[in-house]
């Protein structure tokens, strides 16, 4: 089984990588850390703990992290997509086990360096706060995590801004720090993430599925379509944050390539912009991906195998 811990903010694709980590038989989940960018900490947090507690995984520890980024002042919360509740319209259980005692930063320290090396992935599917804070209060964590497979940026598209897609953006300092540490690193990106479209089949789908994860999926689809289409013009939604769950379990179902990655901290349009190096093949010692294209049968497959599984 592959080891991860998943770094989040749900959000309704957050919720979705949850329910596939937690449904899929080739993956453990070690731990769920919580950061602001959807919603404010406490409200994320909140919904890790009850999501964690609907897919069967509250023997796993929930740790809060960040409550804001490094320098900036607070995050831009996206409500117009996840509402107020950072999961409006979704019926869940109320959880009734509490957040671990230490910070994300610390949880996710403790962890990678307990377990054997190279043998945890981190997978940030929010801002990169946390992780950053982690790789700074201990640095022998670049060398003894496996490979961060993590959710955010574009190859010079984004989705808040013209150049910044809203994980990087929400901390570009943060993912500055965490880009250029030498750890292996696939940046699943809005190119490929634009591709994971929640289609009306694939809808129909997981609604014929009797399961409680499955009827919490439908909700979560819903109410993503309607935001999507609302305030972003997209006939269907793309579920960014699976893909990174996805890419550990099975990475043949995405083409990615090697490219240099850079974050811009300081541009006056291109803030929280990453700058990847697609002129040439990327030098040997490169240790930065991007994921490029998706499967999407495979992709929605997977994901549907997982919530029948729960
Ligand atoms: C990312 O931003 C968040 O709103 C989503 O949960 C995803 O992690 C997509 O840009
Ligand atoms: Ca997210």
């Amino acid at each position: 089984k592959k080891k991860i811990i998943i770094d989040c903010d749900p959000g309704y694709d957050d919720a979705v990588a949850l329910l596939l980590a937690a449904g899929n038989p080739n993956v453990e989940v070690l731990g769920i850390t919580t950061i602001a960018g959807n919603q404010t900490l406490e409200k994320v947090t909140r919904n890790a703990l009850r999501i964690a507690k609907l897919a069967h995984l509250d023997h796993v520890s929930v740790a809060a992290g960040s409550a804001r980024p490094l320098l900036r002042d607070q995050v831009v919360v996206a409500a117009n997509i996840h509402g107020e509740s950072g999961l409006d319209g979704c019926t869940l259980p109320e959880a009734d086990y509490t957040v671990d005692q230490r910070n994300a930063a610390q949880f996710i320290i403790d962890t990678v360096m307990r377990e054997p090396p190279q043998t945890v992935t981190l997978v940030p599917i929010g801002p990169l706060t946390n992780i950053a804070l982690a790789v700074r209060m201990e640095p022998r964590i670049v060398e003894r995590v496996k490979e961060v497979v993590l959710m955010g940026g574009g190859c010079h598209i984004g989705n808040i801004k013209p150049m910044a897609e809203f994980n990087i953006e929400n901390d570009p300092e943060a993912a500055h720090i965490v880009f250029e540490e030498k750890w292996p690193i696939v940046m699943i990106g809005l190119d490929l993430t634009y591709q994971a479209l929640a289609t009306a089949e694939v809808k129909n789908e997981i609604a014929a599925i009797d399961t409680d994860a499955a009827r919490f999926l439908t909700q979560v689809l819903a109410r993503f379509s309607e935001t999507y289409k609302r305030s972003k013009g997209f006939d269907e939604p793309p579920v960014h944050d699976p893909c990174a769950v996805a890419y550990v379990i099975d990475p043949t179902m995405m083409q990615v390539r090697k490219a240099p990655v850079h974050v811009e901290y300081r541009g006056l349009y291109t803030n929280g912009m990453t700058v990847v190096d697609l002129r040439k093949p990327a030098p040997e010692d490169c240790h930065t991906s991007v994921a490029l294209k998706l499967d999407h049968k495979r992709f929605w497959d997977m994901i549907i195998a997982a919530v029948k599984n729960l």
